[in-house]
């Protein structure tokens, strides 16, 4: 089983560090060359293009930005269209709409080449153990053809049906993740404002049932103002963007949704966009600097 990888970020060098340690041979490619240094270092095989990766793999990784990224890498110039053969599968782990992995998957397949969506939670200290959770949708046979891989990859994988439903998902996550980081926010700073250790508000929250594990993990950093990326502020935005357009394509209200995409949006505006998304404290302690 050979596998690739395009898109070598945080989230994508992570994934390809883990394989590569638990013993598979990876090819990959990314726009900016610099980025699979740590890779080849490690043993990955690193070329020129899509196209290559293509030629070189049984399960073709993406793990990009944006749906936009995700067309070009698929049919652009040099793309992996170009170094199709039998038995590939092109498996998505990038955080997309819904409808725009529909119409890609529907052209994928269409040349007879398999296409998977496999978006995940968790960032790339927890990819690096392999110990991320996996959401997939497409053919059921296909995920199970390549589930070794993926049980590598993550420490729960969860097949969930067909075309978009894993992605749909994967939004509601990253709702979550968007309050919660907010609601945080926000309880930290009401604490310190009061005169009080925010410490303390952590302490007592930790002991309820109202504890995540971001209230018993990122949060001790954001009182620290330590904003090291491990998902940036700026993709935050951009599936909260995804996240209002899908809202919208279903013809619902989702009030808060909106919201959230503002005072991100404003935050990233502001020039916080590649800071950690837990970030966004400073944008709220800002808020009260006026
Ligand atoms: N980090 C996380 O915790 C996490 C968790 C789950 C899902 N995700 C999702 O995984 C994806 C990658 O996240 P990340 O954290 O690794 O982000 P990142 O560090 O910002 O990396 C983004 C990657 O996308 C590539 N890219 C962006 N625009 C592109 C384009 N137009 N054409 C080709 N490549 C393009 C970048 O290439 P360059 O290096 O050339 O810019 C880079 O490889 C995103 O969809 C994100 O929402 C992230």
């Amino acid at each position: 089983m050979k596998i690739g990888i395009i898109g070598t970020g945080m989230l994508g060098e992570a994934v390809g560090l883990h394989l590569l340690d638990v013993g598979y041979e990876i090819t990959v490619f990314n726009r900016t060359k610099e980025k699979t240094e740590n890779l080849k270092k490690n043993g990955a095989i690193v070329v020129e293009s899509p196209k290559h990766v293509a030629e070189n793999s049984d399960l073709v990784i993406i793990v990009v930005k944006d749906a936009d990224a995700v067309n070009n890498i698929v049919f652009g110039n040099s793309g992996l269209m170009g170094g199709m053969h039998d038995g590939m599968c092109i498996a998505d782990m990038s955080t997309v709409n819904p409808n725009s992995t529909k119409e890609i998957s529907e052209k994928v397949t269409e040349t007879g080449i398999d296409y998977l969506e496999i978006p995940v939670m968790g960032g790339p200290n927890v990819a690096i153990k392999g110990k991320l959770v996996l959401m997939a949708s497409g053919e059921k046979i296909i995920f199970e053809k390549f589930k070794k891989v993926f049980d590598s990859i993550a420490e729960q994988s969860f097949y969930l049906g067909n075309t978009g439903t894993a992605h749909s998902i994967k939004l509601a996550m990253n709702l979550q993740i968007s309050m919660l980081a907010l609601s945080l926010s926000e309880g930290i700073t009401l604490t310190e404002k009061a005169g009080f250790d925010p410490e303390i508000f952590l302490k007592v929250l930790n002991s309820t049932y109202f504890k995540t594990g971001m209230s018993e993990g990122k949060a001790y950093k954001m009182i620290k103002e330590n904003y090291e990326p491990t998902f940036t502020l700026s993709n935050l935005k951009k599936d909260l963007d995804t996240i209002n357009d899908a809202a919208d394509s279903c013809n619902i209200e989702l009030p808060m949704a909106k919201l959230a995409r503002k005072v991100y949006s404003d935050a990233k505006n502001a020039g916080l966009g590649e800071m950690d998304y837990t970030g966004i404290i400073e944008y709220i302690k800002k808020l009260s600097e006026k």
